[in-house]
C-alpha cells in the first residue's frame, strides 16, 4: 500500500496546524499503521518560520498527551502540492490562498478544509486561537481531535 502524504496548513504554522499533524500523528502512533502514512504541516506565511509551536498551544496540547515537536516553516507550491496528497486548510482563508496557488486541477483537488471532516462538531471553520484567551486553544484541540478521528475513519476505509 502506499505511503498517504497529509499536509495540514494554516497561517502561522505555530498553532492550529502543527496541533493537527501531533494529534493525526499521536493517532496513527497508536494504532500501529505509522510507517503507512507521512504527516507535515506548514504555514501561509512565513514570520515564524524555524520557531517551535506557540507555547500556549505547546501547554494546552501536552496536557491531552500530544507532544508538539515541529519547526515552523513556509508552505511551498513548488514542493507541496507534488509532496502531498492531502492539503489540509483551517480555514476559509487558507483554503482561498492555497487555493490561489495553482491552477491545476489535479493540485486543486487535494486541497480540503479541516472542519469539513469533523462530525461531532458543526464548525465551518478551524478558528484562529492566536489572539484569544486558553479556551480558544482548548476548543481548536476539541475540534481537531474530532475532524483526526473522521480522517483517519475515511482513510482507513478505503
Ligand atoms: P496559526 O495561528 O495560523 O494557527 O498558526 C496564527 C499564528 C500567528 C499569526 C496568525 C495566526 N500571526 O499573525 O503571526
Amino acid at each position: 500500500m502506499d505511503t498517504v502524504k497529509i499536509l495540514f496548513v494554516c497561517l502561522g504554522n505555530i498553532c492550529r496546524s502543527p496541533a493537527a499533524e501531533a494529534i493525526f500523528q499521536d493517532k496513527i502512533n497508536k494504532r500501529g499503521i505509522a510507517h503507512r502514512y507521512k504527516i507535515d504541516s506548514a504555514g501561509l506565511i512565513n514570520a515564524h518560520a524555524g520557531n517551535k509551536a506557540d507555547p500556549r498551544m505547546r501547554k494546552h496540547a501536552s496536557q491531552r498527551g500530544y507532544d508538539i515537536t515541529h519547526r515552523a516553516r513556509q508552505f511551498d507550491p513548488e514542493i507541496d502540492f507534488d509532496a502531498f496528497d492531502y492539503i489540509i486548510g483551517m480555514d476559509n482563508n487558507n483554503i482561498a490562498t492555497l487555493k490561489n496557488m495553482t491552477v491545476s486541477n489535479r493540485k486543486l483537488a487535494k486541497i480540503s478544509k479541516m472542519s469539513d471532516y469533523c462530525t461531532i462538531f458543526k464548525e465551518t471553520e478551524i478558528p484562529d486561537p492566536y489572539y484569544g484567551g486558553y479556551e480558544g486553544f482548548e476548543y481548536v484541540l476539541d475540534l481537531l481531535e474530532d475532524a483526526c478521528n473522521s480522517l483517519l475513519l475515511k482513510l482507513e476505509e478505503v
